[in-house]
């Protein structure tokens, strides 16, 4: 069934793992998937993951770092999403479009309407059935991970993931349909079982 379902939410959220454990139950339940993430998911997307995540001396300004993000997600968009949902695949991806409106929006402060429509150029139509927003304070999240001085998004200081996880909620709350907001502190097995109940119930639809 051609079901397109991401997961959102901060650093350190689980969502990764979450996204994994969604894919593995529906390859053990023989439901045609794949797994994918953003940025990346493409041989080119993978490239400009690495120029977004890494801290270098390459400077990327806000505006720069917007249509990166799109550049991969409409590589991701025309490559792999759009046929795997025609082949009447279930699409799990790990962030998609909502993460820019988080990040360069809530986040760097870009204008809204522009990432918008960035996103929409990129997107070219495809728009997730479910969101799952894992959500938590940033510290609970950063601890979670290792230190990683590599990582740009990571160096952010905790006023910038707090505007993140505030506009992840608010996004949430306007879109209650598409949303399911998970405590990212439940455990590993409740979160992961709020997500089932939530993708099974759109499979019987
Ligand atoms: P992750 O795959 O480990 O979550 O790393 C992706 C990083 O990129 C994360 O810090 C969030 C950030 N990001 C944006 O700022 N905008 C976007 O559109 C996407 C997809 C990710």
């Amino acid at each position: 069934m051609p079901l397109f379902i991401t997961f959102e939410g901060g650093e350190g959220c689980g969502k990764s793992f979450q996204s994994k454990t969604l894919f593995r139950k529906l390859e053990r339940l023989a439901i045609p998937s794949i797994l994918i993430h953003e940025p990346g998911g493409t041989l080119l997307g993978e490239r400009v993951r690495k120029l977004l995540k890494q801290a270098s001396d390459i400077s990327i300004s806000p505006l720069t770092e917007l249509l990166l993000f799109n550049a991969s997600r409409s590589q991701l968009v025309g490559e792999v999403i759009q046929a795997s949902l025609k082949k009447g695949q279930a699409v799990i991806c790990d962030r998609f479009a909502d993460s820019t409106i988080a990040y360069q929006h809530y986040g760097r402060g870009l204008d809204l309407q522009l990432v918008h429509e960035v996103n929409r150029i990129a997107s070219q139509g495809c728009r997730p059935d479910v969101t799952f927003l894992l959500d938590a304070p940033p510290e609970i999240g950063l601890s979670r991970k290792r230190p990683d001085a590599q990582d740009r998004f990571e160096q952010e200081d905790l006023d910038f993931h707090r505007k993140v996880r505030a506009g992840f909620l608010k996004m949430a709350a306007q879109e209650p349909d598409r949303w399911v907001v998970i405590d990212s502190t439940l455990s590993r097995s409740k979160i992961a079982g709020v997500v089932w109940k939530r993708v099974e119930r759109l499979f019987s639809n």
